[in-house]
């Protein structure tokens, strides 16, 4: 792009020159129902400088809502256009739904939102399955202004709650339940429990929504023409039931006009808000606005899937991640796209699940995780032969680094050499790709994200905040926005300016160690900061640490990940009990339990270690890089002259554990 041009005129502002004419273009693309009025993208990056800014195309309104289901519908014409193919985790269970349909049903369900009393920039709680309702949920709130708030439905009622009150939400989505592979879950249960929490705390939730999922009776149609068969009965399935509170879906529906005005919004508006772990413990609520991410999202997509109109495309990832938030609703929404929308596990009822998806839809664009990949990739090539693949054509990979094996069994095997890879490196905070290769255009390395996308300008910084060029390795940075990069923390301004951009002043910081080859490539080496990347999805050790250390038994903990053959990393604990307790397995049974309980499955730990003493420093800070090592049985242990007490390090690695629990 134009940009590089100038590279050499360091620090100039390049928005004045090429960005309003890229972004600008794009934006003539979509539906405005007001132009804005100053610069097209304003920002203040340097914190020296005063707040931290970034805004995109303020003054001008729109509706995302309008640009993704009304404009395709009426202007280009795709009503009878697929928008979803949705794939049950049952096989035999899905639902066709159309644009028109998707935006009847989008218009219904805000006409609900506004009736219990949703008003533009009011925050809603969403906690559901991957069913298509959840699209309706999401779509509907930005209808009508409201700000939504997806908390993946893995999550547990310790998190959820956290979420509804640092969000200060009005109103909560959820569903009865849902089955991951042959486990249900008892969704409600959940929720009901999550509620509990937020009253005892002060903040009681006057409404909840509750989709019945499992629970359907006949007479409630669901989405599209067609009724899944209600292929399992479901025993097990505990809805309990607050009059006081909950609502049911499908009766607040009865006799709603399926007309609905969208509510104008200006593009800084609030759009949602996605909560991510955050390095002291606490999730951070990512706000990203209306404008920049829609012409993001929708760019993103188009061109790193070199999206044709005849497609269909899967993204394998939840909507309760940014993945499926930008690259399964937003992005391809935006594009007149036919997406698959899937339920259920790569690995139910068998592991040739994904492939026969693939075969039944003529996927033609693939997007999962290298967790994913390398699950698979366990049971050979005959479950991926056994179904044809022929319509692939480009497939990609998100979530975390992928190693060069991984890349080429997906390559080989699943793509037979034909698809080009994108890897595609991001952040909850970035809203969308910022590096990526372009498919069939960037020639690929594996195990490389190769290059920034359009207007992103990546810099490598060592230790004292020098740019470094060249071949180098150090700090990823960004030195200047995109129109999807995120606004704020929500409610805590100055933990967003802390955490990405205070310790390199004028730079936002990933938290991502990052190398550049001869070549220009970007590889990515993983966080450097205390977070772990457990099958793609971020944690920080401090929350898993808390989670630990609230059991009355543990005195102290420190959490480190451990490479593993699937996930990636997984969680190694090492925890200090009080006095007077003696360490057993029902403990260890407990405190993987209480994990579990306060953060959610994805938090689990794989190892916990009884460790009388921690490796400190004089001052008492815990050596996490020797704990790392011990974790891996890696005797080299580099400088280790400012510990308190070396001896504790041979006592740790007698008692290694090497099972996971
Ligand atoms: C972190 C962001 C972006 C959606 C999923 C995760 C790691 C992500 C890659 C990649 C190497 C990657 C980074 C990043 N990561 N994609 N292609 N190559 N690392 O979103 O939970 O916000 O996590 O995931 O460490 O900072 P997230």
């Amino acid at each position: 792009p134009c940009c590089q041009r100038k590279k050499k005129k360091k620090n100039m502002c390049l928005f004045s020159s090429c960005v309003p004419e890229f972004w600008g273009d794009i934006a003539k693309d979509f539906f405005w129902k007001t132009k804005h009025a100053g610069q097209f993208l304003d920002y203040n990056f340097d914190v020296t400088k005063g707040e931290i800014f970034i805004k995109c195309m303020e003054g001008a309104s729109t509706n995302i809502c309008y640009n993704l289901l009304d404009r395709n519908v009426n202007e280009h014409k795709l009503g009878d256009k697929v928008a979803f193919y949705w794939e049950g985790n049952e096989p035999g269970d899905e639902l066709t739904v159309t644009y028109r349909e998707l935006l009847r049903r989008v218009c219904q369900f805000a006409n609900v939102l506004k009736s219990q009393g949703v008003k533009k920039g009011d925050r809603v709680s969403i906690y559901m399955p991957m069913v298509v309702e959840l699209v309706v949920a999401m779509l509907a709130c930005v209808r009508i202004g409201a700000v939504h708030s997806i908390v993946f439905a893995g999550f547990s009622a310790e998190s959820l709650c956290e979420r509804i009150m640092d969000s200060q939400c009005s109103l909560l989505i959820t569903a009865d339940g849902f089955y991951r592979g042959d486990k249900l879950i008892n969704l409600k249960l959940i929720a009901d429990e999550a509620l509990q929490k937020c009253r005892d705390k002060g903040f009681p939730l006057q409404r909840c929504i509750m989709l019945k999922h499992l629970s359907k009776e006949a007479e409630e149609t669901p989405l599209g023409s067609q009724s899944p068969p209600a292929k399992r009965a479901c025993p097990d399935l505990q809805v309990p039931w607050n009059p006081e509170v909950d609502l049911c879906w499908f009766t607040l529906l009865c006799g709603v006009s399926d007309e609905c005005e969208p509510e104008w919004c200006d593009s800084e508006d609030p759009l949602f808000i996605l909560y991510t772990s955050g390095s002291t413990g606490k999730p951070k609520g990512v706000l990203h606005t209306v404008g920049g991410y829609m012409l993001y999202a929708a760019t993103t997509f188009k061109l790193v899937f070199d999206y044709q109109p005849d497609d269909v495309y899967w993204c394998t990832a939840d909507i309760g991640w940014i993945t499926g938030h930008s690259y399964i609703t937003y992005g391809p929404l935006a594009n007149g796209a036919t997406s698959v929308l899937f339920e259920g596990l790569p690995t139910y009822p068998d592991v040739s699940r994904m492939w026969e998806i693939v075969d039944k839809y003529h996927v033609s664009k693939f997007y999962t995780a290298p967790t994913a990949i390398r699950l698979l990739m366990k049971y050979g090539s005959e479950p991926v032969q056994k179904y044809k693949r022929q319509s692939l054509k480009v497939l990609g990979t998100v979530g975390e680094p992928i190693n060069p094996e991984a890349w080429q069994w997906y390559y080989t095997v699943v793509g037979e050499k034909r698809c080009p890879i994108v890897d595609t490196f991001w952040q909850t905070e970035t809203g969308g790709h910022v590096l990526t290769p372009l498919p069939a255009a960037t020639p690929m390395k594996p195990g490389s994200a190769t290059f920034p996308f359009f207007g992103v300008v990546p810099a490598i910084l060592n230790e004292s905040g020098e740019e470094l060029e060249g071949p180098s390795e150090g700090y990823l940075v960004f030195k200047q926005p995109w129109p999807g990069v995120m606004r704020t923390v929500y409610g805590n301004h100055q933990r967003f300016e802390t955490t990405y951009f205070r310790k390199f002043p004028g730079y936002y910081v990933t938290g991502d160690g990052c190398r550049r080859d001869e070549d220009g490539y970007y590889w990515i080496t993983g966080r450097i900061d205390d977070m772990l990347n457990v099958s793609g999805h971020l944690l920080s050790t401090a929350e898993v640490e808390s989670a630990l250390v609230e059991h009355e038994a543990v005195a102290e903990a420190a959490v480190v990940g451990r490479p593993h053959a699937v996930k990636g990393e997984s969680l190694y604990c090492f925890v200090t009990l009080t006095d007077g307790v003696t360490y057993s397995c029902s403990l260890e049974a407990e405190l993987k339990k209480q994990v579990r309980e306060k953060i959610g499955a994805i938090a689990t730990p794989d190892y916990i270690q009884n460790a009388p003493g921690l490796p400190k420093t004089r001052s008492g800070k815990i050596m996490r890089r020797v704990l790392r090592k011990i974790a891996r049985n890696d005797r080299d242990l580099g400088d280790v002259s400012t510990l308190a007490d070396s001896s504790v390090i041979e006592q740790l690695f007698q008692n290694r554990c090497c099972t996971a629990v």
